[in-house]
Order: structure tokens, then C-alpha cells, then sequence
């Protein structure tokens, strides 16, 4: 059985607004191998643990069951609401014409929640393609990014923002040109931008950018994402924890090397979010945090793990016509 971590020894990560969170979440993405009832098993185990900070989603297709842990472990005594961070998102079929606000009070309702601590907007593209289709499928309705139609959503957002149904609002999946294109007409900044990051895909450009405009980042698939669905592997994806970077340093600390990637990108200023259903490891992931730090060298090192390696492409999302996978991302 994992170690109960003390919540003081959790470093937190500060907000714009000073709001501090935890450092690390759990995933819940059970990537097509992971059912609800696993997946909420380990929720329930994590929060025992002293995960406070949730990464969910509609079309996750677990909230329902996420959520009867998050009541049970208040009702419980284990954890009170307001030590939670709950994020969730809206998924593509669900952008505009109020179906924000509906989306959002069928995650509340599924999670037992009367707000969010973060809402996202997934993908910033309205394109839906069935959960667990072909990486080949297209959906010929598709469209490419378009900032108007990006910030109808977000006034939707801001609505319920302002309605008091999400603490935070946030986006997932943007690039620097398409922040740059929304953000000055943002009346209420995101709080949180969520975006792939694992040793060979740091995203230096966007994080950097992002940490300018005070805007926390969430790093998904932190661990290069071993188990991602079958559409998401592609030759030539690079495998983080057999990196000689990341295998050294871990060799090194005598740890595995998905606690390397773990304690590298707390280090670095961004909160990973891996997902487990084995106890061992996510009790490893949240005790990473809180011992035997990287050295600066060893940080300094991991910059050569870089080999601009995307994992999640997206390419189901694509519009007809788009050259190819690289399209969503520019
Ligand atoms: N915003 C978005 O568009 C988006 C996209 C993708 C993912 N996400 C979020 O990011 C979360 C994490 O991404 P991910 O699940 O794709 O990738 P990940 O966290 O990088 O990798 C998860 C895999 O790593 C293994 N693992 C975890 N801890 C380990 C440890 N200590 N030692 C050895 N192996 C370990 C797990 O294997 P075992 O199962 O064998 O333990 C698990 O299958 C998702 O669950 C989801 O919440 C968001």
C-alpha cells in the first residue's frame, strides 16, 4: 500500500489571482484500456493518498463514477470541497449556442459537484469524431480554427464564469498564434492552459509564452503517455522513459524513469497530471514530488531529451482539405 503524503509537503503551484493548487494531478483518461469502474477505483485511492487536484472530462466517459468517489471521500471525512481542485472540460459537439453551460451541468450533475474549480475548452476546434474511432476517421463537417468562432465559446465561458459554475476558466490544446489571436479579446483570462508536455516535448515556446501572460500550464500525457490509444501511436514516436537522458538520471536516483519525467516537469513550473489505475504507481508519482529533487545538472541535462516528439496529433480532428496533422497545431 502507497504512503499517505502529508498535504504540507506538497509544493503548490500559485495562480494569477494567488490561488495556490497542487503541483501534480491525476489523469483520468482511461485511454480505451481502462474502464469507469477502474479508473474511479483509483480516484478513490488517490485522494486516500492526497491527491487533491482531478484532471476530468466529459467524454472521459467516467465522471459519473469519478463523481461517487469525490462525494463518498467528502461525505466520508476523508477530503472536504473546498480542498479538491476539480477541472473538467467541454468537449468539441458541445461549443456555442449555450450548449456550454448544458455540458457543464451534465459534468456537475456526473461529478456531484455544484461548480468546477476549472472548466477547459478541450480543443479548440468544434470537429467531433466519436470517442475511441479509427486515427483515420473524418468527420467532413470539420472546420479549422477560427478565432470569432472560438470566442463565441468563450463568451459562454465567461458566462459561466460569472454564474459561479467554474472558479477558473481555461483552454486545452492552443498554440501561441491562436492565444495571441483570442486572448486580447478575452474579457476573462484563462487561469490555466493544459497542453502536451514530456521531456521530448517540452513546448518551450508556448510555456514560456504562457508564463508571461501568468497563465499556469497543466502538462498532459507527462509520461509520454505509454498505454495512449493505438490511433494515437505513429512510427517514429519517441519513448520518454527509455531516453538516455531521462534512463540516466534515473539509473542515478535508483527511482523508475517515469518519476524522472514527474519530478522534471514539477521542477520546471508546470503541473503533470499522470494517470495510473496501479496504486504503486500513482503513490509513486505523488511522493516524487515531495522527495529526492532533480539536481540543477540533471535539469540542465534534460533539456537534450528534446526531440519534438507530439504525441497526441490530433489528426482526427482534421477538415477537408487540411494537408496533414501538423495543420491543427500552427
Ligand atoms: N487535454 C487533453 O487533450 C488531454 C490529452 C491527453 C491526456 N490528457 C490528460 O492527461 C492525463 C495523463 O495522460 P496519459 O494518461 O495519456 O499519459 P501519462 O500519464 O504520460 O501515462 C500514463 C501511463 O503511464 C504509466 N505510469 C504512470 N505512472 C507510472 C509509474 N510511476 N511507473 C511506471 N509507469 C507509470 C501508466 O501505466 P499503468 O497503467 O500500467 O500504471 C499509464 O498507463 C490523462 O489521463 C488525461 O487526464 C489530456
Amino acid at each position: 500500500m502507497g504512503d499517505i503524503i502529508d498535504q504540507e509537503k506538497i509544493p503548490f503551484v500559485a495562480l494569477a489571482d494567488g490561488e495556490k493548487i497542487p503541483c501534480i494531478g491525476m489523469g483520468t483518461f482511461g485511454s480505451d484500456r481502462y474502464g469507469p469502474a477502474e479508473v474511479s477505483a483509483a480516484a478513490a485511492g488517490a485522494i486516500r493518498l492526497g491527491y487533491r487536484l482531478f484532471d476530468c472530462a466529459s467524454v472521459y466517459g467516467n465522471e459519473d463514477l469519478i463523481g461517487k468517489v469525490f462525494e463518498d471521500a467528502i461525505a466520508g471525512g476523508t477530503v472536504r470541497r473546498e480542498d479538491l481542485f476539480i477541472t473538467s472540460k467541454v468537449w468539441n459537439d458541445m461549443h456555442g449556442k449555450g450548449d456550454v453551460l448544458l455540458s457543464l451541468a451534465k459534468t456537475l450533475r456526473d461529478l456531484r459537484l455544484e461548480y468546477a474549480d476549472a472548466y477547459f475548452i478541450h480543443w479548440p476546434f468544434p470537429n467531433y469524431h466519436a470517442p475511441g474511432c479509427d486515427g483515420d476517421a473524418r468527420n467532413p463537417d470539420s472546420v479549422p480554427f477560427s478565432a470569432e468562432r472560438f470566442l463565441q465559446t468563450w463568451r459562454e465561458m465567461e458566462r459561466i464564469y460569472r454564474m459561479g459554475l467554474a472558479r477558473h476558466i481555461c483552454m486545452s490544446n492552443m498554440t501561441v498564434s491562436k492565444l495571441e489571436a483570442v486572448l486580447p479579446s478575452c474579457v476573462i483570462k484563462p487561469s490555466l492552459i493544459e497542453m502536451e508536455i514530456h521531456p521530448s516535448f517540452r513546448q518551450d515556446e508556448l510555456f514560456n509564452y504562457c508564463q508571461k501572460q501568468k497563465i499556469r500550464v497543466i502538462g498532459y500525457c507527462p509520461i509520454g503517455s505509454p498505454n495512449r490509444p493505438d490511433r494515437d501511436k505513429a512510427p517514429g514516436d519517441v519513448v520518454d522513459t527509455e531516453l538516455p537522458e531521462v534512463a540516466a538520471i534515473a539509473r542515478a536516483h535508483n527511482i523508475h524513469p517515469a518519476l524522472v519525467c514527474i519530478k522534471w516537469q514539477v521542477q520546471r513550473g508546470s503541473i503533470p497530471i499522470p494517470f495510473s489505475v496501479h496504486e504503486k504507481n500513482y503513490a509513486a508519482n505523488l511522493k516524487a514530488v515531495t522527495t529526492d529533487p532533480l539536481s540543477t545538472a540533471e535539469m540542465e541535462l534534460l533539456k537534450k531529451a528534446e526531440r519534438n516528439c507530439r504525441l497526441v496529433k490530433g489528426q482526427v480532428f482534421l477538415w477537408p482539405g487540411a494537408k496533414g496533422w501538423e495543420d491543427l497545431w500552427n
